[in-house]
């Protein structure tokens, strides 16, 4: 099997003072092969963004890294110096953000939107960037390019706007492309169009994808394979099929009862009881426990390990482990407990 584009192994991210710091993210592991399409997926503070930010090297200035390594393409990303940081961003991995209008510059033409993130990356002529420009708002749906090209962002629909953003995203063939939340703020027609374009942004360019969304109904339409967070730490990673079909930890499993159905039969919206732990809350043990209808005594006590379900199926869960195969030093955690 080749290396994965990027391989991000052990992150952990704490805020606060060192003397007395708030852990956020708690030794994510994730992967992101060659040309595949991941989805990042957990409610709101699980911690999606700031696995993100981290790789892009944007965490906010309060937040630092306290373990892991973050490899892109066999490259030590976090100890790379500042100064090479802009040529990955753009050029190997490409970010769209949620609200489109707050990343496009609102007196800057779109085709200079776009022909300026060429230029940062590539050497290309005005005519060549052109073209390029053409060709790319083309790739993203935007009817009538050529007469679209010294349209404002505000001249466009909020759809509209996101196939920019998207456009920007892709002007410079990045190996990886994270979009955070990129449908959340569109109606779910809309919604719909711009999952289709990722889909076809992906088979035309072969780039591969991060998508982070609090909704696995989203996840499902792009992504081929899952990973679940939950209060920064990852919980289940599988490919999507196995995800729906065979969904090893609770939380995930709650997350599917909250996926509405697609045929069409209104259903009332299930929801998780309870809400996310604030960070630092939890001291000890799963943080999923106190909202968990399969919690154990030792679940409040010791963190639970991802152990192998299957075939690149992995789960963090006491409960649904399977004794057989558990690491020794689980089964002695969980002695006298069950
Ligand atoms: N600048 C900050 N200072 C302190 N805590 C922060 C800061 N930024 C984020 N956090 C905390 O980190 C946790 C994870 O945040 P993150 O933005 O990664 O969540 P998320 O999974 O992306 O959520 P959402 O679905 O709402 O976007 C949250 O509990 C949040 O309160
Ligand atoms: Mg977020």
């Amino acid at each position: 099997m080749t290396d994965p584009l990027l391989d991000i192994s052990d992150l952990s991210v704490e805020f606060g003072p060192k003397t007395n710091p708030i852990r956020i993210l708690h030794g994510v592991d994730l992967t992101v092969g060659q040309g595949e399409a991941v989805g990042l997926v957990g409610e709101s503070g699980s911690g999606k963004s700031l696995t993100s930010l981290a790789t892009m090297r944007l965490l906010p200035a309060a937040a630092r890294i306290a373990s892991g390594r973050i490899m892109l393409d066999g490259r030590d990303l976090l100890s790379l110096p500042d100064k090479a940081m802009p040529n990955v961003r753009g050029r190997d991995i490409s970010m769209i953000f949620q609200e489109p209008m707050s990343s496009l510059n609102p007196v800057m033409t779109i085709e200079a939107q776009i022909s300026e993130a060429i230029m940062l990356h590539q050497n290309k002529s005005k005519a060549e960037r052109r073209a390029r420009v053409l060709e790319i708002l083309r790739l993203v749906g935007i009817p009538d390019p050529e007469a679209r090209l010294g349209a404002y962002p505000h001249q466009f629909s909020g759809g509209m706007r996101q196939r920019v953003m998207i456009a920007i995203a892709i002007a410079c063939n990045p190996r990886l492309l994270i979009a955070d939340e990129p449908t959340t703020a569109l109606d779910v027609t809309i919604q719909a169009q711009v999952l289709d374009l990722l889909r076809d942004v992906r088979e035309e360019t072969g780039t591969a994808v991060l998508l982070i969304s609090h909704d696995l109904g989203v996840v499902a339409e792009v992504c081929d394979r899952v990973v679940v967070m939950y209060s920064g730490h990852v919980v289940e990673n599988a490919g999507v099929e196995t995800l729906f079909s065979d969904p090893q930890h609770p939380y995930t499993q709650g997350l599917l009862r909250a996926v509405p159905s697609l045929d069409g039969q209104e259903k009332r919206l299930y929801q998780i009881p309870g809400s996310v732990p604030p960070p630092g809350t939890i001291k000890a043990g799963c943080p999923f426990a106190p909202r968990c209808e399969m919690r154990m005594a030792v679940c409040e006590r010791q963190m639970p390990a991802l152990t192998i379900r299957g075939d690149g199926h992995q789960a963090a869960c006491w409960a649904t482990e399977d004794l057989a195969s558990a690491p020794a030093k689980q089964l002695k955690a969980m002695e006298g407990t069950s």
